[in-house]
């Protein structure tokens, strides 16, 4: 089975970037010359989830223009060497269809998904928050999981390791080990406490859902941070069926930080960028 969508929440404030990000999206700020939004789109089209659903808020238009054509600049930088620059925005606007639909009140990851279940339908789909930036050798952190699902047929979230003291940032897994990096979730928790977390696996911005998740964030209240928590969703869905945790093949920069978002502006820098 195909998975053909994928879901972008983009309607976050971005706080830890202020002012940066008062009147400009947190998902378009640049790791060198490429908005994280874009890294995101790749990845999920490169994992086969060409229609890309966006949920965006107020002050979030930017967003939809980067997704469309340009076309004074385009006409105006026709023929030139400036049009290489365009190379990689086009290539992705040729594979990708691009919906949206707006959250209006900010209540949460979870609140941000059930927005996008008019784009998504009935079906098993991706989730992609773009500010954590996934690099790897091989298949993209999506494609992986897109394989496994097709084992599985359930929910998988991406986890990682984190350093005992960090888990309180994160989605926190407890599960049984399956196979190398593969765990079937037994317990699931929002920001836990160090000393109350049931390990430091944590959960960081790759999922695939099956679509019985909508209700169950309809049902789900409002959790950590007074937010409706997909963890917590998740962790129902996880009781009532199964919810599978990939330890993913290669390396994640915490872009919605700014120390994540500097070390993965000089990754990127050193590795790929090339002076045309
Ligand atoms: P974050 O909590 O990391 O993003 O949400 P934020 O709120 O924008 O960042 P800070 O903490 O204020 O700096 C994770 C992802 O979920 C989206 C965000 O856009 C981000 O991609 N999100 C979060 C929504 O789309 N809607 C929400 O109500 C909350």
């Amino acid at each position: 089975m195909t998975i053909t969508k994928c879901l972008f929440p983009v309607a976050g404030y971005g706080t830890r970037f202020l002012p940066a990000t008062k009147s400009m999206p947190k998902e378009m700020l640049p790791i060198v010359n490429k908005p994280l939004v874009q890294y995101g789109v790749e990845e999920a089209i490169e994992a086969g989830m060409t229609t890309c659903a966006m949920v965006t808020g107020r002050g979030k238009r930017a967003i939809a223009d980067h997704f469309d054509i340009s076309y004074e600049l385009e006409h105006q930088i026709s023929g030139s060497g400036k049009e290489a620059r365009l190379e990689s925005i086009r290539s992705v606007l040729d594979k990708g269809v691009f919906t949206m639909v707006r959250q209006r009140e900010m209540k949460g990851l979870g609140h941000a998904i059930l927005t996008g279940q008019s784009l998504i339908g009935n079906e098993p789909f991706g989730v992609l928050l773009s500010d954590d930036l996934c690099i790897n050798d091989g298949p993209g952190v999506l494609a992986q999981m897109a394989e496994l699902f097709n084992q599985f047929r359930c929910s998988i979230v991406a986890i990682q390791e984190v350093p005992p003291e960090e888990v309180n940032k994160y989605g926190v897994i407890a599960g049984e080990s399956l196979k190398d990096g593969i765990y079937r979730v037994d317990e699931m928790v929002e920001k836990p406490d160090p000393a109350d977390a049931p390990s430091n696996l944590a959960i960081i911005g790759r999922y695939i859902l099956t679509p019985d998740i909508f209700d169950i964030i309809r049902e789900t209240r409002p959790g950590a941070n007074g937010e409706i928590q997909l963890t917590d969703a998740l962790q129902t869905q996880a009781r009532r069926g199964c919810v599978m945790a990939y330890k993913f093949k290669g390396r994640r920069f915490d872009c919605g930080s700014v120390p994540g978002f500097v070390e993965a502006t000089n990754y990127v820098y050193e590795h790929f960028y090339e002076e045309d």
